[in-house]
């Protein structure tokens, strides 16, 4: 009887020690990945309107730099002076999974935003300004 009690005893232990490690490792593996941001496909098909040429470039990049530095950072690497209060990483825009979005993408992310990430669908109104950031962001990249 008493060996039975015993190896029951060890067997919780052993569940308990496994569900332990399962949970933190899962908690580790969140918070190294950014949660994945959908965006629905119609947004993501959207095609940028404005041209992509050094005046709208110029134009995109003055916005930026009144709008999104302080977080994002001079050249997008999400280390503005902002980011430090933030939970979330700002991510960066050198980088090729920014790349990899389609203009459609970015847009609908500045438009709607997420958390600690503002919509800035009431700050700036004139959706050609936003289009014109998405052209400076692409000079960002490494
Ligand atoms: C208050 C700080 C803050 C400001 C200001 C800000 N952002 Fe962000 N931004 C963030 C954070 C934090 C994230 C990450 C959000 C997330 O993943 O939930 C983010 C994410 C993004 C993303 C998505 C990047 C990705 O990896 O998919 C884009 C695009 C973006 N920001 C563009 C802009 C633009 C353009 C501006 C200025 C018009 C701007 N942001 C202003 C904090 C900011």
């Amino acid at each position: 009887m008493k060996t039975v009690i015993n190896k029951n005893f060890l067997l919780a232990g052993i569940v308990m020690f496994v569900l332990a490690f399962v949970t933190m490792s899962f908690n580790n593996k969140f918070q190294e990945k950014k949660k994945p941001w959908v965006v629905p496909d119609a947004s993501k098909k959207m095609k940028n309107p404005v041209k992509s040429d050094d005046g709208t470039i110029a134009a995109g990049k003055t916005l930026f730099m009144k709008h999104c530095k302080s977080c994002h950072g001079a050249k997008g690497l999400g280390d503005g002076p902002k980011s430090k209060e933030l939970d979330t990483p700002c991510g960066d825009f050198s980088a090729k999974d920014v790349a990899d979005q389609t203009d459609g993408e970015l847009f609908y992310k500045i438009k709607e935003g997420r958390v600690d990430m503002p919509s800035f669908k009431k700050k700036i109104t004139e959706d050609e300004e936003i289009w014109s950031i998405i052209n400076f962001m692409r000079t960002l990249k490494k």
